[in-house]
């Protein structure tokens, strides 16, 4: 027998991403960014690792950044130490951020990948000769390039407008990763608590089946009337919003919009019940004005935990977690979303950036949805791994 080996968390996740590692043994041989550079900005964790020596398998020179807020020292540390070029520190500072992504366009690299247009929004502002297009991850950074399409000019293709992505991610995992937080943080039980999910778009219905599988009961608010029709034919209750929050022993928000739960919902939240969100931005639930609240008497924090408990004159308490950020990147161990739904999307991200690095889209191409055939492929190679 060999010695026991000791691996790091980067390594089990390398070794969880199949569909990655599938497509790196193809780009071993078919190279299809060999002599190409492409510029990332994304956040820098274990599973973005993955991605990355899956394109430098297919030849492809690394320029590496992360966003705000989200670089893993470890991970920097990592590709340094593989002689990928990482500019990037654990940061907060907007201006900070902003000198490495100026250091990767000082790069000019061949293609970007890119998280919330940061890179193709720079490369808009200061084109440079040979950058061919790339990818954007999310929804906001489409909206963001979409006004700048006549000076970009160039195929840009939008992983999130992917129907994997949507159903993968924001309906599966997320659901799983809000149910797997909740039990992180409190250590509670789920069964036979009465929870509330406010926004019944794919997070919320990943989250209101996960509670409900786990034998919680489950009330979904939402405010367009065709989504809450669509939570009662899918077995939801529907009562509400007011009755929807008295009953609450959970309360969960993901709805992407500001001031779902505030100060002025406080006579009608439950003794004990338990608030999270899984919103992007932490304004769902409007942590601030609980704490200024003249109904408060005192606020216990579990720092550790990262759990507030708010205390109200009236001898009522209930709980907020991780401040209101995102749950499943909060709190003690954080681990975002599954390793499976990173691996589908990342292949995505790399099919995509071999279709603009091989010219298979020309420059109407620019800031468009995954073509069906790569969606297409992705779903089947998964597939294939699963049978
Ligand atoms: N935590 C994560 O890992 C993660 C991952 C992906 C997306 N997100 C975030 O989750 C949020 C939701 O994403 P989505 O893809 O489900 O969005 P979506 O647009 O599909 O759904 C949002 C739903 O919220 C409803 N809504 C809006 N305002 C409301 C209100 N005041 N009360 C009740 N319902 C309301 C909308 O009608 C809609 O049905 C976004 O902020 C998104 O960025 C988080």
């Amino acid at each position: 027998m060999e010695q026991p080996s000791s691996l790091s968390r980067i390594d089990w996740v390398a070794r969880s991403c199949r569909l990655l590692a599938a497509t790196a043994a193809e780009f071993r041989d078919t190279r299809p960014f060999a002599g190409l550079t492409i510029g990332t900005g994304i956040h820098l964790e274990p599973k973005t690792v993955a991605l990355l020596m899956t394109l430098r398998a297919g030849g492809a020179g690394l320029v590496c950044t992360g966003n705000l807020n989200s670089t893993q020292p470890e991970t920097v540390d990592y590709l340094r130490a593989q002689g990928i070029k990482v500019f990037a520190t654990q940061t907060r500072n907007a201006d900070e951020h902003g000198a490495s992504l100026d250091a990767i366009i000082e790069e000019k690299p061949d293609l970007l990948l890119d998280n919330g247009g940061d890179l193709f929004a720079r490369a808009a502002e200061r084109p440079y000769a040979g950058l061919m297009g790339g990818t954007e991850e999310t929804t906001s950074g489409r909206t963001r390039l979409m006004p700048m399409r006549d000076r970009l000019n160039m195929p840009i293709l939008v992983i999130n407008d992917s129907p994997i992505k949507q159903f993968a991610e924001n309906r599966h995992a997320v659901g799983q990763s809000m149910f797997e937080s909740y039990l992180r943080f409190t250590n509670r039980s789920t069964n036979g608590k009465r929870v509330t999910v406010f926004g019944y778009g794919a997070c919320g219905k990943g989250t209101a089946a996960c509670f409900r599988n786990a034998f919680s009961a489950v009330s979904v608010v939402d405010i367009d009337p065709v989504t809450t029709l669509e939570a009662h034919l899918d077995g939801f209750s529907t009562p509400l919003r007011e009755a929807a929050i008295r009953s609450a022993d959970i309360l969960l928000t993901v709805t992407g919009y500001a001031g779902i739960i505030t100060a002025a919902d406080l006579p009608l939240i439950k003794d004990g019940a338990i608030l999270m969100n899984g919103g992007h931005f932490p304004h769902e639930i409007d942590v601030e004005g609980f704490r200024n609240s003249p109904a408060v008497a005192a606020i216990d924090r579990y720092e550790a935990e990262q759990i507030e408990t708010v205390r109200l004159h009236d001898g009522r308490a209930f709980h907020i977690l991780g401040g209101g950020h995102m749950a499943n990147l909060a709190g003690p161990r954080p681990l975002g979303n599954t390793v499976e739904s990173m691996d589908l999307g990342f292949a995505l991200q790399a099919r995509c950036l071999e279709r603009v690095a091989t010219g298979g889209l020309g420059r109407e191409a620019c800031v468009i949805p995954v073509p069906a055939d790569i969606d297409a492929s992705v779903a089947s190679a998964y597939l294939d791994l699963a049978r």
